[in-house]
This record gives structure tokens, C-alpha cells and sequence, in this order.
């Protein structure tokens, strides 16, 4: 990744139909007084932009898009079509998504459009075409959002009738005869072959487990749905506006759909981050939800910041950031003062060219009246506007400084770390471990290791350029292919191949040389057996000295190798030929510090043990920290040293021992 800078801004979402148009012009002056300069409208709004079929009413979103921008603001316009209105299901009553027990996603809420429906895809071209005619030579119109949340809700599969027809054309196109299909799937198994395409059905619903390549068809299937029905928005956009900036905004842990994919259409990737919402949604433990409550997980904003950045070369957006106690989790505590500030630098800390709040106030009525905005429903400032005021004043006074530029720039990380949806779904598909195991959860736990070790990485689709990255961590990519192997051989640093990568092959079956594939070329060790644990088993392993554990699953290795450590019963563990390493056992937390350091001390990647619940990231001239806990963590100076911050250098941002949810900024001396 290049050393990029953009003078981030704050931005945020405004819903100009929800209020009088009497307050548009304070709202939009309250804006810029708080230091606001890009906002988001209109995603959710066709039922006001074409209130009955083809009669269009744009004219007050003219009004307010005038409004906006004559106060200053830059406008992302989101395309309507996560709400289709209610005469859209009159027109067309088989639009609605279907669910896994054959239920419409009925109306009354949003997104309950299906992704394969064909005509709704034609109805959402008409519509993005009306508003690009009408806008897109606005003068406020920086870019657009397409959709929005694409997902969100579980909305990825549906198994409606054109759904069916969609996977069964998809089938054929991509096995061509059905004897092959069978074949490839393995379809002799339990009698499953089919006659024909049209055959084909839905893997769910049967007896006992479905067939995983079946599983894994359907899954690429939908993901290939999402790609199509965001295509037909950005081809017409790239046709009337190609000035503008293309974006869409993904969401916090979830991997329902191959999000590299859809980024090829894009030209920056955004996302929407809730860290309370998502620890208390998201399978936290209860010491760990305790502990951060209020500030969230250190590695949940962290992750996503860097997953997404990878997404388009380093362009992304903070589309949706918490603003408050949020309305949808299952408890929706109030941050920490001073986190909505925090969120905001750490999201510029990596690289957001816009850190947008959602939304800008509270609205009284509807779903989300209980989620609150930076201000109440009355118009008074609430705590998340008073922080945004401070984040405001404070990135003007950087951006005012000769330094910003270099304290702001993103330079490459030490580790790269390869992300592969369609891997991950592979293996959430067949994970014979209790289902405890969440792969997603331990590729967060590999970061979260380099992260608390000082050490940043960045988070890449397994065709990037990773060449040049001391480390190259693997846990993700499950599936044998050619061409990643030869990406990871032109890797001068360390591969670390982790369990399961390389061990099934694209129709989701074993490799006819055994896992880990066509990586047995780059490292000559064969999977013999694999073995998935319940979640209170440790097995212990010694190491060069070092006692770790492991947990989840242990694969047994057939080599030429020697393996470096041992576990209790005799049994080997790393294997290692040059810079290649085999890891044949999930490490718990601790553990993957223990193994990471290790190797980092061994090749010189400066890292070191961060404070509990305190995380860095070190940009081209800077070095940040902030402090994830409720109260106050001393920085030793072993760390200061360590990260490259002499022991006497003044903060720009912040001060020492580090207070509750703070955020400091010193020059890098290195
Ligand atoms: C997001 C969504 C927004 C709003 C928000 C509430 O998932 O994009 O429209 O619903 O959550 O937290």
C-alpha cells in the first residue's frame, strides 16, 4: 500500500425528509459549526422521491441538496434501493426475499427485496438513472453510496423462485453439463446425483446436513447476486457521473458475501461501526463485554479499519460511526465520554478520508427512536455533538500544522494479513468442532495478537501485492489454488500458513494429495488427520523453551521436516522449511503472542507488550495510542522506546499516563 494522504473529514447522515424543511438551513449551519463537511442523505427515501410509479417529486431533495451545499457541505447521495416502496410490491409481489423456511420478508420494514429478482434490478437502473440525470452535475455531489448495508438484516440468501432459477442458470454456466456438476460435488454420496439442472434445489431443508459443495455453490451463488445487482447501479453512475467518488458501505463482522468482489466496481470502501453494539451482539465473553462496555473491543474498529482499507487500495470511508447508545443491539449501553471523539482519531489513525457519525439527530418516531444521534429530538446538542465539536477543532488545529501530512499518512504495515471470504465460508461450513469455533473470530485473534504487540498490519485480498511484508499471516484461504500459491512464493518475508489453509479444494472436498494442497510445494509436510476440540480443551506444547497451548483443532503432519515444538502426548508442532511455516494448531490468545513475538524478534519486526486494553498504530511520522479501558494505564517507557517515542518527547495529542478512553500522538523519532 502507497503512503497515501487525504485531509480526512468528519461527515455524517442527514435524513432531510424526516424534518421541516423550516429546519434545514440551521441544521446545516449547526453542521459546519461542528466541524461536519461531508454529509450522507437519501438512501431510504424512495417512497418521497416517487411517491406513486414514474412520478418523480425530486424537488425537495434539490431544495435540501442546495441547502446543504450552500452551507458548505459536500453531499454523498445514497441510491434508494434498500427500500423499495410499498406500490413497488404491487407491481411486482414476487420482489420479496424468501427465507429458509419458504416465509416472505414482508413489508414494513427494509430491505426485503430479493438480490436475483430481475425486474426490481430493472427497477433500481431507473431509478439510479432518474437521480443521476437530476444530480449528478450537482455542485454539492461529491459521490454516491449504492444501496446501503448490503446484507444487513441476514438479507444475502433468499430462496425465492427467481433466486432458484438465478442458481440454477448459475449452475450450468459454471459446471456446463450436469455429469460434471455431479461429479464435482460428489453427488454418488447418498444418491444425490440429478438428472438435470432444473433439479437443482436449495441446500436446506433436507433431513441431515446438506452436501458442502452444494453449500458452498449456493454461497458463491448469492455473493456473485450481490456483485450483479451493485453493478447495474455503478454502470449507470460511471456512465452520467464519472466524476464521482462510487462507494458502498459494508458492515462490522459479517462475511456473507465476497466483499473484494464487489469493490472492483467500487472506487472507496466505507463502513458502519457500532463497537458496543457489536460486542454485546457478537459473541463476546461476559468478562470480556464487562470489561469493555463501554469502549469496545480494542480489536473490533481496529480490524474492520484495516480489512476495509484493503479493500480499494487504501481508499475508505467511515460511513456510519456510533454516536451514542444505539438501539438494536441486545443492550445498548452509553460509550465512555469521550469514545465518540476516540472513534473518530482512530479511524484517521488508519487512514479515513471521512469519518461520518450516524445520524445527526435522534429521530422521535419510527424504529430507531432510541438510537441516538449527536443531537436529541428537540435539536439540542447532545454528548456525541459535544465530542464531534472537540474532534473538529482539534483535526483543524493538526491539519493547520506543517507535520499533518506526515502524522496522518499511511505507511505499510510490517504483517499482512490475507483475507479470504469465500475461504472462510468453507470452513464455517464444515467445521466438525462443536461449532464453537468461528473463523472469522480467529482471524480477529491472529490481528488482535500482532496489534497488542505493537505491531500493525494490514488486512489484504489474496491477490494483492504481498511481496514485501515482512510477515504474511494465512488462516483464511482454505481453498487449494494455484495462483495464491504462487503469490505466496514470490513472498520475500515469512508465510505463516495457519490450520485448514489449503485443505479443501474449490468444490470444498479434500485435496487428492491431502491438505495442505498445492502448498505441499512451498512446504513439504501432508495433513494425515485432523482433530477439532471442545472449546474447554487446552493442549499443551513446548516450544524452544516457550510453553503454549492450543485449542480448537490440532492436525497430525506427515514430513521430512523435523517439527520445531511438541505437544505433551509426542506429537509435533511447526513445521518450518526456510521462511515457510506450517502451524498445525489453533493457538489460544496468549499463545499467538507468544508464537508471533517469537518470530518477530527473530527477524527484527520491532514489537513489544502493549498495556492491557491499549493499542498503537505508527503512520509515516507519527506514533498514536489509545487507551481502550476505564481507567488509567501508565505507558512504561520500555514501550515508549520500543515504538520509537523518546522518553521525553511532548505529546501532540493527549498527555501521559494515558486516561480512560485517550488518545495520544507523538512524533516518530525513528
Ligand atoms: C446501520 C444502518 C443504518 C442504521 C444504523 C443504526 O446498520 O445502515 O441505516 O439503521 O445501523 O445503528
Amino acid at each position: 500500500m502507497d503512503n497515501a494522504f487525504t485531509v480526512p473529514r468528519i461527515g455524517v447522515c442527514y435524513y432531510p425528509e424526516h424534518w421541516p424543511e423550516a429546519n434545514w438551513a440551521n441544521d446545516a449551519k449547526a453542521m459546519v459549526d461542528m466541524g461536519i463537511r461531508v454529509v450522507r442523505i437519501g438512501e431510504f427515501a424512495w417512497s418521497r422521491l416517487e411517491a406513486t410509479p414514474g412520478e418523480f417529486t425530486f424537488e425537495w431533495l434539490q431544495r435540501a441538496m442546495d441547502t446543504l451545499h450552500n452551507a458548505g457541505l459536500s453531499i454523498v447521495l445514497g441510491t434508494p434501493t434498500a427500500t423499495p416502496p410499498r406500490w413497488m410490491l404491487d407491481k411486482y409481489p414476487d420482489l420479496l426475499a424468501i427465507d429458509e423456511n419458504g416465509q416472505p420478508r414482508g413489508f414494513g420494514s427494509r430491505r426485503h427485496y430479493c438480490f436475483s429478482h430481475l425486474p426490481y434490478r430493472d427497477e433500481c437502473r431507473r431509478i439510479v438513472t432518474e437521480l443521476a440525470l437530476a444530480f449528478g452535475h450537482h455542485p454539492g455531489v461529491v459521490g454516491w453510496q449504492t444501496d446501503n448495508e448490503y446484507g444487513c438484516h441476514d438479507t444475502i440468501p433468499s430462496y425465492s423462485s427467481a433466486a432458484l432459477l438465478g442458481f440454477q442458470q448459475w449452475c450450468e454456466q459454471q459446471y456446463e453439463t450436469i455429469s460434471k456438476l455431479n461429479e464435482a460435488w460428489g453427488n454418488v454420496f447418498w444418491s444425490m446425483e440429478y438428472n438435470d439442472f432444473d433439479q437443482i434445489g436449495f441446500p436446506v431443508a433436507a433431513v441431515t446436513e446438506t452436501n458442502p459443495a452444494h453449500r458452498l455453490a449456493f454461497w458463491r451463488f448469492s455473493s456473485d447476486q450481490v456483485v450483479a445487482f451493485n453493478r447495474v447501479q455503478t454502470e449507470v453512475l460511471r456512465q452520467h457521473c464519472p466524476q464521482h467518488d462510487l462507494i458502498h458501505n459494508y458492515m462490522g463482522n459479517f462475511v456473507q458475501f465476497d466483499h473484494h468482489a464487489v469493490a472492483k466496481d467500487l472506487d472507496v470502501a466505507s463502513w458502519d461501526n457500532y463497537p458496543l453494539g457489536f460486542l454485546t451482539r457478537d459473541g463476546f465473553s461476559e468478562a470480556t463485554q464487562a470489561k469493555y462496555l463501554r469502549t469496545g473491543h480494542p480489536d473490533s474498529s481496529g480490524f474492520h479499519h484495516d480489512l476495509y482499507r484493503g479493500c480499494n487500495q487504501g481508499r475508505w470511508w467511515l460511513m456510519e460511526q456510533q454516536p451514542g447508545p444505539v438501539n438494536w443491539a441486545p443492550y445498548n449501553p452509553a460509550p465512555l465520554d469521550g469514545m465518540v471523539r476516540f472513534w473518530g482519531w482512530e479511524a484517521i489513525a488508519h487512514g479515513a478520508e471521512v469519518v461520518s457519525y450516524f445520524r445527526w439527530r435522534q429521530c422521535p418516531f419510527a424504529q430507531e427512536q432510541m438510537h441516538t444521534g449527536l443531537c436529541r429530538p428537540d435539536g439540542s446538542m447532545d454528548v456525541g455533538g459535544q465530542e464531534v465539536t472537540q474532534l473538529g477543532k482539534e483535526l483543524q488545529a493538526m491539519l493547520s500544522t506543517s507535520d499533518a501530512a506526515d502524522l496522518l499518512a499511511q505507511r505499510q504495515a510490517p504483517v499482512a494479513l490475507v483475507f479470504d471470504y469465500t475461504g472462510l465460508e468453507a470452513q464455517r461450513i464444515q467445521q466438525p468442532d462443536g461449532r464453537t469455533f468461528d473463523p472469522l473470530r480467529y482471524a480477529q485473534q491472529v490481528y488482535g495478537a500482532c496489534r497488542s504487540l505493537g505491531v500493525d498490519v494490514d488486512i489484504l485480498p489474496k491477490d494483492a501485492n504481498l511481496t514485501d511484508y515482512a510477515v504474511v499471516l494465512v488462516t483464511t484461504n482454505t481453498l487449494d489454488d494455484p495462483e495464491f500459491c504462487t503469490q505466496l512464493d514470490a513472498c520475500r518475508g515469512h508465510v505463516v500458513l495457519m490450520p485448514r489453509v489449503g485443505s479443501k479444494t474449490q468444490n470444498n472436498a479434500i485435496p487428492a494429495n491431502l491438505p495442505p494442497g498445492q502448498l505441499q510445494a512451498l512446504i513439504p509436510i501432508k495433513v494425515v488427520r485432523s482433530e477439532s476440540l471442545p472449546h474447554f480443551i487446552e493442549l499443551s506444547i513446548d516450544s524452544n523453551g516457550n510453553t503454549m497451548s492450543a485449542v480448537h483443532w490440532r492436525d497430525t503432519i506427515e514430513s521430512s521436516l523435523e517439527p520445531i515444538g511438541q505437544f505433551s502426548d509426542g506429537s509435533g508442532f511447526h513445521y518450518r522449511q526456510g521462511r515457510v511455516h506450517y502451524l498445525n494448531a489453533c493457538l489460544s490468545e496468549s499463545s499467538l503472542e507468544t508464537w508471533l513475538s517469537t518470530l518477530f524478534t527473530e527477524i527484527g519486526v520491532i514489537w513489544v507488550q502493549l498495556p492491557d486494553g491499549v493499542r498503537t498504530r505508527t503512520t509515516t511520522g507519527g506514533v498514536w495510542a489509545f487507551n481502550f479501558n476505564s481507567d488509567t494505564v501508565a505507558m512504561p517507557e520500555t514501550v515508549m522506546d520500543a515504538l520509537g517515542v523518546g522518553s521525553d518527547a511532548k505529546p501532540l495529542l493527549g498527555s501521559l499516563p494515558l486516561q480512560p478512553a485517550a488518545v495520544a500522538l507523538w512524533s516518530h523519532s525513528a
